[in-house]
């Protein structure tokens, strides 16, 4: 009986001005025509019932996740008082899944990453769910990693397979430096963790009770208010007192029982702009033209701008987010500084 959590907590302050804290990323239209979480929901089909999907999310969130996503029970929508990380979040929904079945395998997902190939997606994932229960690993997925990129975890692993398509990790460090991150890919034997991981409830909670002891504590508190009028009194009491810290740091990387599966599918984690133009289908140009938009000598651009007419000349490699409110023009090099708005907007707006 297999489980899944999607965890959607994050603020993408990377996407302005098109997220906001009301909307990021997950919550956007930016393939397509479903939302990068409704795309996260449909790709289980199949494989993990609707019943048993959860969404970990907040207060400012909750009402849209519930808008986009009709088919998950609402009781299944959480919201956090507060966004205490990811490890806070995974122990939260494994002790909600274990009132249900104790033994439950789950699926952790982040709501906001690229991926095609969804059957391949799903074999990858159902052979760590086979290997997670009756082994009771931590089970990563390995990406191909194609750059030093310092955001990522990077796993090390034995390339002697302990059971079909499943290897054993050796090290598994989380955004290691630039200069590290270089040493790890020159080495060639690591892989990016990307950020999806499968194990029982009761493995990862013994996990947390040996690694995050407080965090286990505070799970304990929160499992006995389950059920009563003092739930959510109780949640933002236990929360209050938690401290941030993600499962990479705070389990995968001193865990010396993880394992990982190789990911056969294509994976992005949409970190930028950048990214959304790198990923888009381009016209003959190199553009990316969403909107009411006229083009002349200009090349290698993402334009947006669906409710107003805009007039690009002579522009080359920009970002052009045209929203009611706001206008981001960005040279595409400089797509993750896109934060320093939000930041410059937190202090003096
Ligand atoms: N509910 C909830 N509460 N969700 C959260 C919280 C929280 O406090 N914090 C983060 N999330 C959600 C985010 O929305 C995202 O979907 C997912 O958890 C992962 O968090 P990120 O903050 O995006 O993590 P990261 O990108 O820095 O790093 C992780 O992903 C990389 C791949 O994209 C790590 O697992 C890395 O090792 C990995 O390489
Ligand atoms: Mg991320």
């Amino acid at each position: 009986n297999l489980y899944a959590v999607i965890m959607a907590g994050g603020v993408g302050s990377r996407f302005w001005p098109r997220s906001k804290e009301r909307k990021p990323k997950q919550l956007l239209r930016i393939f397509g025509e479903n939302t990068m979480i409704q795309d996260t929901v449909n790709r289980l089909d199949g494989l993990v019932k609707n019943e048993n999907i959860y969404v970990i999310t907040n207060k400012i969130q909750k009402m849209r996740v519930v808008e986009q996503l009709p088919q998950i029970p609402q009781e299944n929508i959480i919201d956090e008082p507060f966004g205490k990380n990811t490890a806070a979040c995974i122990g939260l929904a494994s002790i909600l899944i274990k009132q249900r079945d104790p033994e439950a395998v789950t699926l952790i997902l982040p709501s906001d990453h690229l991926i095609k190939d969804d059957d391949a997606f799903r074999k990858c994932l159902s052979t760590g769910a086979d290997f997670a229960y009756k082994n009771k690993g931590l089970v990563t997925i390995g990406i191909k990693p194609t750059r030093p990129e310092t955001g990522y975890g990077y796993i090390q692993f034995d390339e002697k397979e302990v059971s079909p398509d499943i290897y054993k990790v050796l090290t598994f460090a989380e955004k290691p430096n630039l200069s590290t991150a270089k040493r790890f890919i020159e080495s060639g034997d690591f892989l990016w963790n990307a950020g999806i991981f499968v194990w029982r409830v009761d493995t990862i909670l013994e996990e947390i009770k040996t690694y995050l002891p407080d965090l286990y504590e505070g799970l304990l508190e929160i499992e006995k208010a389950i059920g009563s009028n003092d739930f959510a009194k109780q949640l933002t009491y236990v929360y209050g007192q938690l401290k941030s810290i993600s499962i990479d740091y705070g389990v995968m990387e001193k865990s010396k029982n993880v394992y990982l599966t190789k990911a056969e599918f294509y994976w992005n984690d949409v970190g930028s702009w950048e990214a959304v133009y790198e990923i888009s289908e381009k016209d003959e140009d190199g553009n990316v033209l969403i909107g009411d938009i006229f083009s002349e000598y200009s090349y290698n651009s993402y334009v947006f701008s669906p409710k107003k007419f805009t007039a690009l000349i002579g522009a080359e490699n920009l970002i052009v987010i045209n929203t009611k409110d706001a206008l981001l023009v960005c040279s595409r090099d400089k797509a993750q500084n896109v934060r320093d708005v939000v930041d410059y907007l937190k202090m003096n707006k």
